[in-house]
């Protein structure tokens, strides 16, 4: 398995993007996110199955201390357990690393096992205090 560091024009793996995350990927959308440099995505392919998919973005701030956030991970059915999360989660971990960034976060739900026992493998440090507000 291999990741990759989606660029804009990779229009020819959007569609099985879709597929797993069963997201309504608009290529237009897509290539305008990815030619942001603060946007970040990632995929996992298995020969010429996309079977992980990651994406995230670059929160400048005004001081020197950039964060990264990590919006969604996602591994195919049958591709779980397997290390595709791991690749994908390292590979946003290499870009603050290198970038210097202060931190990279993620939110996720408490009860998602499988998720937790990922993230944990990385860290220790989880803010289970905070109160997530949604404005709408
Ligand atoms: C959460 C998710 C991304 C994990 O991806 P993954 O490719 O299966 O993760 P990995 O194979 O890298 O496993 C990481 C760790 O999680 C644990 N793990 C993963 N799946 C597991 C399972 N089914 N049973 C037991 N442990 C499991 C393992 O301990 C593994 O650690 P190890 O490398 O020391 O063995 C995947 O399950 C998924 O896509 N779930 C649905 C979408 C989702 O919930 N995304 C997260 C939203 S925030």
């Amino acid at each position: 398995m291999k990741l990759i560091k989606l660029t804009k024009g990779m229009e020819r793996y959007y569609r099985s993007l879709a597929q797993v995350r069963e997201l309504d990927i608009i290529p237009e959308k897509m290539n305008i996110f990815l030619s942001n440099p603060a946007n970040i995505a990632y995929m996992v392919v298995d020969g010429d199955d996309v079977v992980g998919f990651t994406w995230g973005y670059v929160q400048q701030r005004i001081d020197n201390e950039d964060m990264l956030y990590i919006h969604s991970v996602d591994v195919v059915e049958t591709h779980r357990n397997q290390g595709v999360g791991t690749m994908m989660i390292q590979a946003f971990l290499d870009v603050a690393k290198e970038n210097n960034f202060r931190n990279t976060f993620l939110i996720t739900d408490e009860d998602n096992v499988e998720a937790n026992k990922l993230y944990s493998k990385f860290t220790n440090e989880i803010e289970r205090e905070k109160v997530l507000y949604i404005f709408k």
